[in-house]
């Protein structure tokens, strides 16, 4: 018999992928969970859009479950829910990276816990690792893939040949994509999340207004095929890393080298690494998303809500943003096969002190496709390189860039 003191009771917004999986999981867990706090955990009610009612739900809970996503209404319910004493469990990465320093400010001042594993990569612990076991490494670079959509795109890509829309389609088909991938394909879901990393990793306010976010809608197959000439991958990379005295965050398609951590992560499933001189580097790697998956880092947050305390992030020092930052990059061409047209790219690329690292260039009739890597420069200097190629003549399409990574590890 459990009696009612001994019930934990969670109020549950929105049963949706998540939330259903969350409903289901919950009363199966519920005896462990008992063994293991003391308190039995109870789901106190559920909210959707034709079902429940907020304040009926908040007055009967301990805790409250916000799996509805987005802004409105989940910022007033959760910050409703903070107010009137209750700990939050959110996976909301767009409410926390746009709203993350107010929700956070109320979650101190009513001393109750807001924990939010489940919004960056899924059941990958990354959240904790970055709260609480790295809590004592002064950490120097978080860098990821944090979108499974888009790795699972790239990868397909990569393996089958397939355009960007046949990929985006498989994706769909087999429920890694939403039925509305924007959020996913241009690169912004995975901005919220390197907001949240970035936050926790260097104690400072980031908001997503402050990263630089590029998608994957414009890789062509060839960019992969040159890729694999080139002994590169490619993926879509979350990056946040000290530059000086600054920070610098961004998301953006990137070739890795095969011997880099993150190379080898394919499919579905997200990586994140964590860098520090003190630890050197730290990847933990999993499933991304998924409604079981993603429920089962909710529960984890609820079953540690349940046995306090538990610490929310501590006020920061602002750091200041760096803009221009140093990449490799791969140039894709199409031009004119005539003599000269290397020399005239060279020439332009010299011009703002680029250099070439390596050329393939093929013949195709009348055309020729001319693919470079260049050594690492300043993205600004690289841009003005790629507004002067654009403009000679023997071009026949706009050139193409993604950066790569150079480094190798291990
Ligand atoms: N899906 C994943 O794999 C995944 C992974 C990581 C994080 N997340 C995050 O988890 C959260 C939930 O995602 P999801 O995929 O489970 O979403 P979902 O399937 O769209 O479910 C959303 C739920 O919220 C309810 N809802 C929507 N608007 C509401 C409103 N105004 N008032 C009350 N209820 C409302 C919906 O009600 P109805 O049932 O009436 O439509 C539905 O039950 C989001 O923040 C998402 O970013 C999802």
């Amino acid at each position: 018999m459990t009696s009612a003191d001994s019930v934990f009771r969670v109020g549950l917004l929105g049963h949706g992928t998540v939330g259903g999986a969350f409903a289901e999981l919950l009363p199966e867990q519920a005896g462990r969970i008992e063994v293991l706090t003391g308190l039995r955990p109870s789901l106190s009610g559920v909210l959707t859009r034709s079902r429940g009612s907020f304040d009926e739900i908040l007055a009967g809970s301990d805790l409250i479950v916000e799996l509805i996503g987005g802004i409105e209404p989940a910022r007033s319910y959760v910050l409703a829910a903070m107010n009137a004493g209750r700990h939050v469990v959110t996976a909301n990465k767009q409410l926390l990276s746009q709203h993350g320093e107010e929700l956070w400010d109320v979650a101190r001042r009513r001393g109750v816990q807001l924990r939010f594993e489940g919004a960056v990569a899924g059941v990958v612990p990354v959240i904790r690792v970055l709260q609480e076991s790295l809590a004592g490494a002064r950490i120097d670079r978080v860098h990821g893939i944090v979108n499974g959509t888009t790795n699972f795109i790239l990868s397909e890509m990569a393996r089958t040949g397939a355009t960007f829309a046949d990929a985006l389609s498989e994706a769909q088909r087999l429920g890694y994509a939403e039925a509305d991938p924007s959020e996913d394909v241009d690169g912004r879901d995975a901005a919220a999340k390197m907001a949240i990393l970035a936050r926790l990793a260097f104690d400072t306010p980031v908001s997503l207004q402050q990263v630089r976010y590029e998608g994957i809608e414009q890789i062509k197959p060839d960019d992969l095929e040159y890729a694999r000439e080139l002994g590169l991958g490619l993926k879509l990379i979350g990056t946040a890393e000290r530059i000086g005295g600054g920070l610098s965050v961004r998301v953006h398609p990137a070739f890795l080298y095969p011997g880099h951590p993150l190379a080898s992560v394919n499919g579905p499933f997200n990586a994140v690494t964590v860098e520090s001189a003190s630890i050197t580097e730290i990847t933990m790697s999993g499933p991304g998303a998924g409604g079981p998956q993603t429920a089962s880092a909710v529960l984890g947050d609820v079953i540690s809500a349940m046995i306090p305390p538990a610490s929310t992030p501590p006020t920061m020092n602002a750091l200041s943003f760096v803009e221009d930052v140093v990449s490799a990059f791969y140039l894709h061409m199409e031009v004119a096969d005539q003599p000269g047209v290397l020399a005239a790219v060279a020439r332009v690329l010299a011009q703002e002190g680029v250099s070439v690292k390596s050329v393939v260039q093929k013949g195709l009739g009348e055309q020729a496709r001319l693919v470079m890597v260049v050594h690492p420069v300043l993205e600004s200097r690289f841009a003005a390189a790629m507004v002067k190629i654009a403009a000679l003549p023997v071009l026949r399409t706009p050139p193409r860039a993604i950066r790569v990574i150079e480094e190798e590890f291990g």
